[in-house]
């Protein structure tokens, strides 16, 4: 299990958008980029662009996953509209706000530690504010605000707009809570500052919370119902991303394949629709044609696919389209279909390799990476192997593997006991990633003396000889700069790689 340490000092502003799945915190391990997610992420000081030098300053930390990462700049946004300004700095802060992730214990964990050395801060300077926002807002609003007294405010992920009251109103003397949850909320009007990324690849939020209650998730209590955004707000957001200077676009959902637009409000089956409501339904297939076809030098990719709602329709629309990229998160969980019911996935291990099969067959040049829980509740030595059989078939590019870890108000935390002793979902763990590191190495081999087609992101972090970019399968490819920018689409031929890395060399300079 990866710690991170927790911190007081600066940090490095650079919010590297350099990952696809949705969460970043305590990953035990992953075989996915040359820059692996380091503890940065764990919270990360974000700022805008620029800044109103009298405004009152804003310190925002964010946690977890890219939702998140993307939440704090709608937040951002909408206090930038209100006079204030960001700052790096906690000492020079008027208002600290920390956007929170409950996936798994260790998550809040780091954040309560965080808040208590906030505290010391808050001695020295009374009048400031601290805030908990995101997913941790509705579980432990009492907690913080009454028992412990470690924030002054307090907002769910849906009540971002209500942040420059809910601060006056503790500017007032008062405690500041809002963490209702929404049935509407998208934000599909609020256009995100974008926080010091790359200025190459951004975030777009396509829809909220989860309807699924896989039984071990906590993301359905935390983000609320489902609910997707009006097409046109996200082609605008994608157009202007591009007229920017961008060239890559991520969609954002937990579940991106039931993405499904027919007018606003909470989820509904197609088959629920009035006939008025069918003809302009938007599903995730129609959209991932509407962003591609913005500009062929716009590249598109989504996260999280869902074995249990992905469709053809979706293959197809990937495969029609060159700069849809080739790439796919598809969590598994567990190869065994008995761990995979009592997870309430709503798919079999055989349901889910038919998904594989037709990716494949769709794609043959899809990059497909995963998710994975070892020691779910009552997991048999049986039901671990069917996962490593599983990972063997497969033979995923990528995975993130974790821990099983228990969250309140499951279904998994009322129904079944968390038994599996931790010294053996530790070793499972690591038989997981073990077997998937040969895989990382073996993916990577089979690209050796290949062209591929790279999207620079910046220059590589070991050498400012040299740039990284990306394959469309995701992969992190590093090469010699030459006269290459970010932004330039590059094509290199792969001569080495490592588990996480290919290194090769720009053909145009291969003469
Ligand atoms: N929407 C995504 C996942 C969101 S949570 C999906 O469809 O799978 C991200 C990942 O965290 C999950 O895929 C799962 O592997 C892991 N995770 C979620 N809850 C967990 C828990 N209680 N213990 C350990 N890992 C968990
Ligand atoms: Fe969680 Fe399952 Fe939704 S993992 S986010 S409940 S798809």
């Amino acid at each position: 299990m990866r710690h991170f340490v927790t911190f007081l000092t600066q940090r490095p502003n650079i919010l590297n958008l350099d990952s696809l799945p949705l969460y970043f915190e305590e990953q035990a391990h992953m075989n996915h980029t040359q820059e692996p997610l380091d503890e940065s992420r764990q919270g990360e000081a974000l700022v805008l662009p620029s800044e109103n030098p009298s405004g009152k300053k804003l310190y925002l930390e964010s946690y977890g996953c890219q939702m998140n990462f993307s939440d704090s700049e709608i937040v951002a946004s909408l206090l930038a509209e209100k006079g204030f300004s960001t700052t790096r700095n906690l000492y020079e802060s008027d208002v600290i706000l920390l956007n929170t992730c409950a996936i798994r214990e260790n998550a809040e964990q780091r954040v309560r530690t965080r808040l208590r050395e906030l505290q010391h801060l808050k001695k020295g300077k009374p009048s400031l504010v601290v805030g908990v926002l995101g997913c941790m807002a509705e579980r432990l609003k009492d907690k913080f605000l009454e028992e412990e007294k470690l924030v002054d405010l307090v907002a769910g992920p849906d009540a971002y707009r209500a942040l420059p009251d809910l601060i006056t109103e503790v500017e007032t003397g008062q405690k500041a809570v809002n963490v209702i949850l929404s049935l509407e909320e998208t934000y599909a009007d609020v256009s995100p500052v974008r926080l010091t990324g790359n200025g190459i690849s951004a975030f777009i939020s396509i829809m909220r919370g989860c309807d699924n209650m896989c039984s071990f998730c906590v993301v359905p209590f935390t983000r609320g119902r489902e609910r997707s955004r009006d097409p046109e707000s996200i082609l605008k957001e994608a157009r202007d991303l591009f007229e920017a200077g961008y060239r890559e676009v991520t969609l954002l959902g937990q579940n991106v394949d039931s993405y499904l637009f027919y007018g606003g409000g909470p989820k509904k089956e197609f088959k629920a629709l009035s006939p008025e409501e069918q003809a302009h339904a938007v599903n995730f297939a129609k959209l991932l044609r509407k962003v591609a076809e913005i500009d062929p030098q716009l590249r598109i990719r989504f996260t999280t696919s869902n074995p249990g709602d992905m469709t053809d329709e979706v293959l197809q629309a990937m495969a029609d389209y060159s700069n849809i990229c080739k790439y796919i998160h598809l969590p598994v969980q567990s190869g065994s279909s008995s761990v995979l019911d009592r997870m309430n996935r709503g798919y079999t291990r055989e349901q889910y390799l038919d998904r594989i099969s037709a990716i494949r067959k769709y794609m043959p040049d899809c990059a497909i990476s995963t998710d994975i829980i070892a020691g779910f509740c009552g997991e048999t030595e049986e039901e671990h192997q069917d996962t490593l059989t599983l990972m063997q078939q497969v033979g995923y590019d990528y995975a993130y593997m974790f821990e099983y870890s228990e969250r309140p108000k499951t279904l998994a935390a009322r129904k079944f006991k968390d038994d599996v002793p931790a010294e053996l979902k530790n070793r499972r763990l690591k038989e997981i990633i073990a077997l998937q590191t040969e895989w990382s190495k073996k993916r990577n081999e089979e690209e050796l003396g290949k062209v591929v087609e790279v999207l620079v992101e910046g220059l590589s972090k070991k050498s400012d000889q040299e740039l990284f970019g990306r394959t469309s399968q995701y992969k992190v490819v590093v090469f010699p700069k030459h006269n290459f920018k970010a932004g330039d689409y590059v094509q290199v031929k792969i001569h080495s790689c490592t588990s996480a890395t290919l290194i090769g060399t720009p053909i145009d300079s291969m003469e």
